[in-house]
C-alpha cells in the first residue's frame, strides 16, 4: 500500500451558494448555506485515503467544536491523526466560501493552523520516514513548509509542494521539492515573475520540475526537456473547491506509475471532484476513479 504522509491545514468550510458573487459594499440573497469539512491539508489527506493510501496528517486543530467535528471526520476517513495537535483556547482554520457563476471565492482564516511548528514536523520524523510521497501546500507557516521540505529532502523522500495560496518563496526551498503544483498564477507569483508570462516560460526556469494544473485545460508536466500536456476531462462542474487538493493527492499517490500516468489519473480524479458539492465532497474512491478511466 502506498503511504502518503501530507503536512497542512484542517478547515471547517462555511459555504455560502449565490446567483452571483456580491460586489464590495452590496448584500445579496444566497441560495443555501452548509458547513463541510475542508483545508488543503485535511482534503488532500482524504482524498489519497479514498484512492487507497495509508495516510497520516501533520497539523493543528482548536480546541472548539468544530475541531472535534473535524477530527471525527477525518478519523472516520481513516487518516492517522497522531500527528494532529489540538491547541488549547484557541479556534479552528475556517474558510468562508461563496459558490457562484461555476467558480468560487474563499478567505480563510489560519486559526489553529498557524500554529503548526517546524518542532511538530520534526517530532513526525519517523512517520516521514516511512512515506512513499509527502504533500505540503501553503496554509501553514512558512517556517513549518521549510522545515518540511528539509527533512523530507534530508530523508530522501518525494515531496510534492502545492505553492496554494502562493506567496514568493526562497529559491533554495524550492529547490528541496520532487515536484511543484502551481496553477499558472500561483507559478508567477511563487518566481516573483510577470503576471503575463507565458506558462511554458515559467515552466523552463522555475527551480524544480513542475506539475502546472489548467482546470478543465488538464495539466502541463516537465521534469527535464520539454513540457507535455495532459488534457483535462469533461465532466459537468458543480463546485471546484477542494480539486486541486484531488489533484495534489491523485498526483502523490499514483508517483510510483511514472509521472504520465500519475497526471493522467490526477486529472481524472480531479474532474470526478468537480461534479459534486464541498471540497471533500466529490474526491472519489479507487475504485470509482478506475472504473471511470476504464470509459474515458
Ligand atoms: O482547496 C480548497 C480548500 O481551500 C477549502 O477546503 C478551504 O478550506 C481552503 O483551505
Amino acid at each position: 500500500m502506498t503511504r502518503v504522509v501530507v503536512v497542512g491545514s484542517i478547515n471547517m468550510d462555511l459555504v455560502t451558494l449565490a446567483p452571483r458573487f456580491a460586489a464590495p459594499g452590496e448584500t445579496i440573497l444566497g441560495e443555501r448555506f452548509l458547513t463541510v469539512h475542508g483545508g488543503k491539508g485535511a482534503n488532500q489527506a482524504v482524498a489519497a485515503a479514498r484512492l487507497g493510501a495509508e495516510v497520516a496528517l501533520v497539523g493543528a486543530l482548536g480546541d472548539d467544536a468544530f475541531g472535534t467535528q473535524l477530527h471525527e471526520g477525518l478519523a472516520r476517513e481513516g487518516v492517522s491523526l497522531e500527528h494532529v495537535a489540538r491547541i488549547a483556547d484557541c479556534g479552528s482554520g475556517t474558510a468562508s466560501i461563496t459558490v457562484a457563476e461555476g467558480e468560487n471565492h474563499i478567505i480563510v482564516v489560519p486559526a489553529a493552523n498557524a500554529r503548526v511548528t517546524p518542532a511538530q514536523i520534526e517530532r513526525a520524523q519517523s512517520t516521514l520516514a516511512s512515506a512513499d510521497a509527502v504533500l505540503v501546500q501553503m496554509e501553514i507557516p512558512l517556517d513549518a513548509i521549510e522545515a518540511t521540505l528539509r527533512l523530507g529532502h534530508r530523508l530522501g523522500k518525494p515531496v510534492i509542494l502545492n505553492p496554494a495560496p502562493a506567496q514568493p518563496l526562497p529559491i533554495e526551498w524550492l529547490k528541496l521539492a520532487r515536484y511543484l503544483t502551481p496553477n499558472q498564477h500561483e507559478l508567477a507569483i511563487l518566481l516573483g515573475a510577470d503576471a503575463d508570462e507565458d506558462f511554458r516560460s515559467l515552466m523552463q526556469r522555475a527551480p524544480a520540475p513542475v506539475v502546472l494544473t489548467r482546470g478543465g485545460d488538464g495539466a502541463w508536466y516537465r521534469d527535464g526537456g520539454e513540457p507535455a500536456h495532459q488534457p483535462g476531462f469533461k465532466v459537468d462542474v458543480v463546485d471546484t473547491t477542494g480539486a486541486g487538493d484531488t489533484f495534489n493527492a491523485a498526483l502523490a499517490v499514483f508517483l510510483q506509475q511514472g509521472l504520465p500516468v500519475a497526471v493522467r489519473k490526477a486529472c481524472a480524479a480531479a474532474a470526478l471532484s468537480v461534479t459534486r458539492l464541498g471540497a471533500q465532497g466529490g474526491m472519489p474512491r479507487l475504485a470509482e476513479l478506475e472504473a471511470w478511466l476504464a470509459h474515458a
